[in-house]
């Protein structure tokens, strides 16, 4: 007689349904689980027996296989160790057979029965309400899984509570979803004194979602601006939500199941390895770049990071997704970020000061930045200089715009965009408009016309600094709800666009 229990493997943030088979035939005793298990997977049977031991209950001395299906999937990780457990209990008539059937389980043991949290509850619980099954997890996951909604979460601490659910004893009450995050920010732009120019460039990476570079002496608040742009980004809709979610919970990062509504903000140091901004490692984790999913990376000393890590970036910024290469095979891992960076000029970072430029400029400045390539450089939309403040500036009370009132605008060229693009599955901000759609949705009037042949002439424009100059005006002429983009906003898009020309 074969019992069968359910659970999930992983494929970046798709969950691949597994089915758990357990034989128990007479023969010489043995536990033995078949199928690709990696090591983790194997060693779940020195914990199933423990905790069932625990239970005070004792394996029959017969020939106990577990078989993971499909078998040429590989199978990794301790969430395992439930399934297995289950599909034994069954076949040992210790719960009903069709309870375990119709349950998706995942969770690790420890040796005394308890259930331990694992990484990816909410794919599992997408992949359970698919199959029309319910989710079984431990404690600690349930208000994540639960967000699913269309599918009943049972959540318990031990195995034991596990064991007397399906008897009937005590059963378990489904989890409910977990709160809903609020930002806990006092961050406000309205801290930010003078700096006007570099502002209004935010405001326009942020109505865009265009990429952003920001260059200028240490201290001057580059900083300090991009660690206020998530309080003028508007709330992810429902549906980037469960998107970015669930690149969090495979990676883990869900704290007691909370779902946030604020974008994701990523910093990784610039010591960071490949693995982790890309994403890789021995299971093959989502990077700071699939954390960012629908947010914002923020890379911060843009020169000092590796150049293989800045070069691996290109392909991913273009196509809003990254593969990542395990043993023996790839996941594909969503990717679509706002790219913001800051840099010093150069390594004394005192190039733009004239008290103190050092004997060595202007090529200690063409040196560093010279470690950020051309092609990466061509991919950021809008450049500016970040000019030392003031100290007369510095003196005055804060007059500028709060983060509030930004963000309204923010929002409000957002809902045009969203309304242009509405049906387009590729395309959702202006930053992502490409070839014959940009142009319908972009052409200047004559006089606009005119202006960017003049300048594309001058300065020599690619044909991709062309269209960033277009994406760009695109979204100055939505902050102001124009719907022709006239020779003002290309104007003041190719001003943002000068630094490469130079
Ligand atoms: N425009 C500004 N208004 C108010 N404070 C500022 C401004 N620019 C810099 N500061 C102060 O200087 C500190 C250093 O700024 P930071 O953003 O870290 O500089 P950078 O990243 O350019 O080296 C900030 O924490 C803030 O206290
Ligand atoms: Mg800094």
């Amino acid at each position: 007689m074969v019992a069968r229990a359910y659970t999930v493997a992983f494929e970046g943030v798709e969950a691949l349904t597994v089915e758990v088979q357990c034989a128990v035939s007479p023969g010489l005793p043995a536990f033995s689980i078949v199928g690709l298990p990696d090591k983790a997977v194997s060693e779940a049977r020195e914990r199933v027996r423990a905790a069932l031991n625990a239970m005070a209950i004792a394996l029959p001395s017969k020939r106990i296989t577990i078989n993971l299906s499909p078998a040429d999937l590989p199978k990794e990780g301790s969430h395992f160790d439930l399934p297995v457990a289950i599909a034994l209990l069954a076949a040992l008539n210790i719960i009903p057979e069709d309870a375990a059937e119709n349950c998706v389980s995942l969770g690790e043991l420890s040796l005394d029965g308890t259930l331990v949290p694992v990484t990816g509850a909410l794919p599992a619980a997408m992949s359970a309400a698919e199959s029309n099954r319910i989710l079984l997890c431990p404690a600690a996951s349930g208000s994540e899984a639960a967000w699913v909604g269309n599918t009943q979460v049972i959540a318990a601490l031990t195995l034991a509570d596990v064991v007397r659910h399906y008897t009937g004893q005590s059963p378990l009450a489904p989890s409910k979803p977990g709160e809903v995050v609020r930002p806990q920010t006092d961050k406000n732009m309205r801290d930010i004194k003078g700096q006007e120019r570099a502002k209004r460039a935010l405001e326009i990476a942020a109505a865009g979602r265009h990429h952003f570079l920001m260059t200028g002496s240490p201290g001057s608040g580059k900083s300090m601006l991009a660690s206020r742009l998530p309080s003028v980004l508007p709330p992810l809709s429902a549906q980037e939500a469960l998107e970015t979610s669930m690149i969090h919970s495979v990676a883990g990062l869900l704290d007691q199941g909370g779902i946030s509504r604020e974008r994701p903000f990523r910093e990784p140091h610039h010591t960071a390895s490949m693995a982790a901004i890309v994403g890789g490692g021995r299971r093959a984790s989502p990077g700071e770049i699939s954390l960012a999913h629908n947010g914002v990376l923020f890379l911060d000393e843009l020169p000092e990071f590796s150049r293989a890590v800045l070069e691996t970036l290109r392909q991913p910024i273009e196509s809003g997704e990254v593969m990542v290469a395990r043993a023996n095979a790839h996941v594909t891992y969503p990717c679509r970020f706002m790219l913001v960076a800051a840099a010093n000029p150069c390594r004394c970072g005192e190039m733009f000061n004239p008290a103190k430029a050092c004997s060595r400029a202007p090529v200690c400045g063409e040196d560093y930045m010279g470690r950020i390539s051309g092609p990466l450089m061509d991919r950021i939309d809008l450049r500016i200089e970040v000019p030392p403040v003031d100290f007369r500036d510095l003196d005055l009370p804060s007059d500028g715009d709060s983060s509030l009132a930004i963000a309204a605008r923010v929002a409000a060229a957002r809902d045009l965009q969203s309304a242009r693009f509405e049906g387009q599955t590729s395309m959702r901000v202006n930053a992502d408009a490409a070839g014959g759609i940009l142009e319908e949705i972009a052409t200047p009037d004559t006089e606009g016309r005119e202006f960017l042949q003049t300048v594309a002439e001058r300065f020599g424009l690619s044909a991709r600094g062309y269209h960033r100059v277009l994406r760009v005006a695109r979204t100055i002429a939505d902050l102001e709800a124009s719907s022709q983009v006239r020779r003002p906003h290309i104007a003041e898009a190719v001003s943002f666009r000068l630094a490469d020309a130079k």
